[in-house]
Parts: C-alpha cells; structure tokens; sequence
C-alpha cells in the first residue's frame, strides 16, 4: 500500500487534490480574489477533496497564507502537502535544497500554514548543486522531529527517484501528466515498484482542457501560460483544441464537466491521485465530478487518439 506512513489502516490515498498555484495569485497567474480562493478552500472540503497541495513559492507564500486561514479548525480534514527547495533572491526564483535553507523554509511554511506538522513535504525540483544525501538526511530529520509526516519528490523523473528512494523514505512523486503531455511507463513502474503514490499535475494543461479557450489568449509576459504550460500559442494551440474538443464531446455525451473528463483521463491511466487547480468555488465544484467519471475503452481510445 502506497504511503502507509500518512494514511490510517484501511484509507487509500485520495484520488483528488487541490492545488493552489493560481489561487495564491501573483506573477505566475495574475490576480486573485481572496474571497473566492477562501470559498475554493472550503468547497474542496465540502466536496470530499482530502488532499491540498501548496509550496511557498506559490504567490510568495500568499497561497500557504491562504490556507492557514481558510483550515481554521478543519486543518485535520485533508492531507497538507508543501515543499521545499525553490526560494527567491533578489526577487526571483532559485534551487536551493541544502539542509539550512531547509529547515528554515519548512518553519516559515509552518508559520504561514498555522500548523504544527505538514503532512507530505515534498521537494520542489531537483537541485544539482546539494549531494542528494544531505537533503534527504535534512527531510529525515524534520520527519524525526515531527514537523512533516512524509516526504514527497516532485519532477525526478524515474530515474531521479529510483535515485533517492534509496535514500529516504520517499512517500510520493509529482509528475507533469495529462492527454496534452502524458506520463512515462517508467515512472509509473518505479512508483509501483517501489509503493510510491503518483501525483499528476497540470492535468487541465493550465485550464486549456477545460474547452474554455476558442482563440489563443493573450496572456502577460510572465504568466505560468506563458512560460510553463506551453500549449497557448501556434502549433501547440492547435493541437490542444483538438483534444479539448474530443473532452468536451465526450463529456456532453456523460453529461458532466469537460474539466472531469480531462482529471479523469489521468485517474484511469493509472494516477494515485490528480491534482487540479481552481479559481473558484465552481470550477472547484465542476473538477470535484472527476471522481465519479469511469470511461470505457473505446472512450480512453477516443480521447487520446481521436477516431470512433
Ligand atoms: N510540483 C510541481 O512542480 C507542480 C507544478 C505545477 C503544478 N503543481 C500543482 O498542481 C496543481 C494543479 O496544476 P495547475 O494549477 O498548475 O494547472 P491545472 O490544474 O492544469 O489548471 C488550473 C487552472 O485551470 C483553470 N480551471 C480549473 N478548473 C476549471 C474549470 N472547471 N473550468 C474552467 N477552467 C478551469 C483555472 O485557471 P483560470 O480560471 O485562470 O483559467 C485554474 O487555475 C497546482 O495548483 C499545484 O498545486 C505542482
């Protein structure tokens, strides 16, 4: 069973979380509205939603603030997930994964979530610039202390995780997944092999899969959409409207949200559990149906390859 360290006997690993990326507003996404991120909050919990994903770098911690006000006395309703390893200098992004900027970001995250454990601690990306062996030692040592409760990995890739398994007991794996960029079979039998949950992100490729977008958009130079989730523009525009299309055929034919469908495709490839972010307490509301969506093969074949 895939990360027995975080769940009580009997409970499998939610199969829907909800980021907060966008929600935490700021560069990456643009404005957002503190209300509707709080209501999006509470939605997921009223939907069943177990598991929030969060990181300090998402709007320079406003997201983690977010959350610590809106878990006011329901913080032990989900699984908390944060990370660590990207920090800003001098206003922009770098790695850093040595033990001391650890321990100091997990206190600030502490802080800032008004927690006194996180439940899944994940690094953000890879640092090629620390020994593995020492991040990993400093994760072990949080864990010890009871300041996180497992520790997760997010953009290793296969072989990076095959890697630091053997380090430290790594509980979960983030991947980029979804029909416009779908995860490798490798990953998928290095988690399995070694019980490690695989969490899917960018499952709407940026919102694009949720059909909202008819012409390309014209985001601001430093949106995520821009620099992150490349499918906006040209070619790649025209390929996710394909796919886009095939979601919202399929979805109409189910009668739920194009946006299910899309975090559904990601459940049936074989996901522990997919991530989706949410502006509001709607599109919260409309994601939230994915846990209920099953496909037949001829759909699955439909939705990633086109054809009846
Ligand atoms: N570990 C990592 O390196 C990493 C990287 C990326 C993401 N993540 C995590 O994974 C989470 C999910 O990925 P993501 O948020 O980047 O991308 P995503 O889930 O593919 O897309 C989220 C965006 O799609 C739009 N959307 C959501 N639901 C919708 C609906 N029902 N109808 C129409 N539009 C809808 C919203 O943006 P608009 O309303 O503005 O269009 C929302 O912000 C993140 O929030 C974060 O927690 C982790």
């Amino acid at each position: 069973m895939v990360c027995s360290a975080l769940l009580p006997p009997g409970k499998t690993f939610p199969r829907l979380g909800l980021g907060t990326w966008a929600l935490g507003g700021g560069n990456d996404w643009g404005d957002s509205d503190p209300a509707a991120a709080q209501a999006a909050v509470l939605a997921a919990l009223d939907e069943g939603v177990s598991l929030i994903d969060t990181a300090p770098a998402y709007g320079f911690g406003r997201a983690e603030e977010l959350l610590g006000r809106a878990l006011k006395g329901r913080r032990t309703e989900v699984l908390l997930c944060s990370k660590c390893g990207i920090c800003f200098k001098n206003g922009r992004p770098d790695h850093d994964l040595r033990p001391e900027s650890i321990y100091a970001e997990c206190e600030a995250s502490l802080k800032r979530l008004q927690t006194d454990y996180i439940d899944l601690y994940q690094v953000h990306w890879p640092d090629p610039k620390v020994p593995p062996e020492d991040t990993f030692g400093a994760l072990e040592q949080l864990k010890e202390q009871g300041k996180i409760r497992a520790i997760g990995v997010c953009n290793f890739g296969a072989v990076g995780l095959e890697r630091v398994s053997s380090l430290a007991d790594v509980c979960a794996a983030q991947e980029r997944w979804s029909l416009l960029s779908p995860v490798g079979a490798d990953m998928q039998s290095v988690c399995r092999r070694k019980s490690v949950a695989l969490m899917a992100y960018g499952a709407l490729g940026g919102g694009i899969l949720s059909g909202k977008y008819r012409r390309m958009p014209n985001f601001r130079r430093c949106d995520a959409r821009r620099y992150f989730y490349k499918h906006y523009f040209g070619e790649d525009f025209l390929r996710a409207q394909a796919l886009a299309c095939r979601v919202k055929e399929t979805a109409a034919r189910k009668g739920v949200f194009p946006s299910a469908v899309a975090l559904a495709w990601v459940l049936s490839g074989g996901a522990s559990c997919v991530l989706f972010g949410a502006r509001d307490a709607e599109q919260v509301r409309q994601n939230a149906q994915a846990a209920q969506v099953c496909f037949s093969k001829e759909e699955e074949e439909f939705l990633a390859h086109g054809g009846h």
